[in-house]
């Protein structure tokens, strides 16, 4: 079996030094790219064109180099705030529901969709061990073309979800206000925000750049790349879990389907269920080595068009505007 640990970190007899040393190589980097202030307030950085936060770029400079996944692995793989963490439980439970007697899809009554389906360029990149080996989901919020070229050219498949480019932005923006206010500094106002996401400028931005390249990676590749939106997932949500299934190689059988199994999954993975669980509403998770990160901010509302509540219509068309344009000839058209 191929490992999907970061060398520096299997080879690390001289341990601290060689990871000191590979740090300094990727600051060099870094030092070179074209930087501007982001929506945390720190540089972002321009990098195969895409805009990164220096613990993100560090990271992905890591996984790009070092990272190996196993053949089976499947990918969930989305810009942030598009619906990663309803993705990731269902996923989740759709592959571990052979064992709904036993402990491992209560994993998810007890820990955080994020610590089930661990992220490649967090957990794995600051601890290999970060992982289960019999549960073959990771994710990634990496842009298509930035992905590890063992990913490229493997035959792990990837689920990629995308949304409404409004609510995308407006879920993102209360994320980032949260949790900047949960250290005591103000958020940039919203308005500055969405002048930047408006100019691409986002960690793993510009976002239809993101959208672009999964998608057109899915028409070249339909039977590794599933291509979907948070929007038709909410409006069938039985007919992307059967959808899931079949795609991740488990579909369901007749014999479960007449047993309810569909929509055990549907309510488990519901936002009231998981946003109510204990661990989701008082646990915190570790994604960025410098901030716990409160499980409760990643469930918010759940909602399509809240957008309407928070940006003026003038915001939402001039949004709507750069989408249109960007995505024109692509055959993309995302739902509203
Ligand atoms: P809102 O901020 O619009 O409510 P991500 O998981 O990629 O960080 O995306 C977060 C968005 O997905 C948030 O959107 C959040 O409320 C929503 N979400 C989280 N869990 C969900 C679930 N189980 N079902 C539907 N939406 C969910």
């Amino acid at each position: 079996m191929e490992s999907s640990l970061p060398s520096s970190q299997i080879l690390d007899s001289d341990g601290n030094a060689e990871r000191k040393n590979e740090a300094k190589n990727y600051n060099e980097v870094m030092s070179t790219l074209p930087k501007v202030k982001g929506l945390r307030g720190d540089d972002y950085y321009l990098y195969q064109g895409f805009w990164y936060a220096p613990f993100f770029l560090e990271r992905l400079m890591s996984v790009q180099e070092h990272f190996h996944p196993q053949s089976t692995d499947i990918f969930v793989a989305s810009f942030p705030k598009t619906g990663t963490t309803w993705l990731k439980a269902l996923t989740f439970a759709i592959f571990t529901r052979s064992r709904l007697s036993g402990s491992t899809t209560s994993s998810l009554l007890s820990k955080m969709p994020h610590d089930c389906v661990p992220f490649l360029n967090y957990n794995l990149a600051q601890n290999p061990s970060n992982r289960d080996l019999t549960i073959p989901l990771l994710s990634t919020h990496v842009p298509y073309s930035c992905l590890p070229k063992s990913i490229i050219s493997s035959c792990c498949k990837i689920i990629y979800i995308c949304r409404d480019a409004k609510d995308a932005f407006v879920s993102l923006w209360y994320f980032h206000a949260t949790l900047q206010r949960s250290k005591n500094v103000e958020p940039l106002p919203l308005e500055e925000a969405f002048e930047l996401f408006c100019n691409g400028i986002a960690n793993f931005g510009p976002y239809w750049n993101h959208v672009l390249g999964y998608w057109r990676a899915s028409l070249e590749f339909p039977e590794k790349i599933l291509f979907l939106t948070y929007e038709e997932m909410k409006k069938d949500t039985a007919a992307h879990v059967k959808k899931l299934a079949e795609f991740m190689g488990c579909s369901f059988t007749l014999e479960e389907e007449e047993e309810g199994e569909v929509q055990k999954i549907i309510g488990m993975c519901s936002f009231e269920k998981l946003s109510n669980l204990e661990v989701n509403k008082n646990g915190k998770c570790l994604l960025d080595i410098s901030i716990p990160i409160p499980n409760s901010i990643f469930f918010r509302k759940g909602e399509i068009g809240d957008w309407a509540n928070h940006l003026t219509p003038e915001m939402g068309a001039r949004l709507d505007d750069i989408m249109e344009r960007k995505l024109k000839g692509s055959g993309l058209k995302l739902p509203r």
